[in-house]
């Protein structure tokens, strides 16, 4: 009998080491990993925290996620929540710079970290950004207008019209975005091939117009309402050819107030977008929407939780298929303003009309999600 219960115990304790795995802490439970996202009004972050709490547990850690409605109040009760229950790594979309308090109570308990496709702005206290070269998603979307309007063939003689509209100026990436669309389209504007129609910031530095085009918490309602505004204020004389839209939420917004004035029926302007989203494949699919910018998420939270993983064991990450900003000249992107961070880029790919399909080849959602996209 003593023999047997000797050999239950040695069995369990060898069960307890293989199990604990690489996620284990040296208690022996499950490491536990704080998945906080901002919002769910823009799909991709339900997509997100899901990606992320797979490939956590994947690696043999304990995780939940958590969506803050775009309220930073609510998303720094979620990070404290997690610190309570010892989390040991968070990975944070942020709301806004507001999330700073919790990321200092985070470091204060020696917790990891990681800021997850959009920077923690005014906080020194991690170290770790991991998300897509935004510079590059802004250029792309540039390059769309750029090719959609011909504008290498167009002259002052026969201009285009643009309107711009920009995202949430509490989120560093809508800067990036626009700043990258930005220095492919200004050099048309400079020669009167392009003309802005509306409010036209240069660069995202010039803050008050940027206010005057941005779309607070990238609400889809307030895009609409400001597309509304300018066909029946700014652009009621012309004909827009383009909309730079920084999002598919935001561009399929814009679509629907042009859809509703005669004047855009039968042609509307070349809108576009970022984070192939299904809705947005079937409306380019369907001729409706220009193009977008498709982030393989699922890449993205894989390479969070392999940060995770190295930060929490002390080792140096290993992020396959992600450069380091710095390595490229966008060491700005890693800015906190109190610090700079180390911030691995992952490259964004533009989607037209004949390449819609390309996020589903990838596995990023199906064929049938776009059918159910289409039915609408
Ligand atoms: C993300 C975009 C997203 C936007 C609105 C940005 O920070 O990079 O993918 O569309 O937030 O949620």
């Amino acid at each position: 009998m003593k023999k047997l219960l000797f050999a239950a115990v040695a069995v369990v304790l060898v069960a307890g080491t293989v199990f604990a795995g690489p996620g284990a802490d040296n208690k022996g439970g499950a490491t536990f990993v704080g998945i906080a996202m901002p919002e769910t009004h823009v799909l991709r972050w339900t997509k997100d925290g899901a990606s992320l709490k797979k490939f956590a547990e994947a690696k043999g850690f304990r995780a939940q996620d958590q969506y803050a409605n775009a309220d930073q109040n609510v998303q720094n009760t979620q990070i404290q929540n997690f610190l309570t229950q010892g989390a040991k790594a968070i990975i944070i979309g942020c709301v806004n710079d507001g999330v700073a308090a919790a990321v200092a109570d985070a470091a204060r308990d020696k917790v990891t970290v990681i800021a997850y496709d959009r920077i923690i702005p005014n906080s020194a206290d991690y170290d770790y950004y991991i998300t897509f070269n935004n510079f590059k998603v802004g250029q792309l979307q540039g390059q769309g207008i750029e090719r959609g309007l011909n504008l290498t063939s167009a002259t002052a003689a026969a201009p285009k019209y643009i309107t711009l509209f920009a995202g949430s100026p509490t989120d560093g990436n809508a800067f990036f975005f626009y700043d990258g669309a930005m220095s492919v389209l200004n050099p048309y504007v400079e020669s009167g091939a392009l003309i802005v129609v509306g409010p036209y910031p240069k660069t995202s530095k010039d803050t008050a117009n940027f206010q005057r085009i941005a779309t607070e918490n990238w609400q889809a309602a307030v895009a609409k309402t400001r597309m509304e505004n300018l066909l029946n204020g700014d652009a009621k004389d012309v004909t827009l050819d383009a909309v730079l839209a920084p999002n598919d939420t935001l561009a399929r917004a814009i679509i629907e107030a042009c859809k509703a004035d005669a004047k855009y029926a039968g042609k509307l302007p070349v809108v576009t977008g970022q984070d192939a989203e299904a809705a947005s494949a079937a409306s380019i699919k369907n001729g409706e929407q220009y193009m977008t910018v498709f982030k393989d998420t699922s890449k993205l939270a894989e390479a969070a939780i392999l940060l995770a993983e190295a930060a929490v064991k002390g080792t140096t990450p290993n992020i396959p298929g992600a450069v380091l900003a710095s390595s490229i000249g966008l060491e700005s992107i890693g800015d906190t303003g109190k610090k700079v961070v180390r911030a691995y880029l992952l490259d964004p790919v533009i989607i037209y009309r004949e390449n819609w399909k390309d996020p589903v080849n990838a596995g990023f959602y199906t064929q049938e999600e776009i059918n159910q996209n289409n039915l609408k």
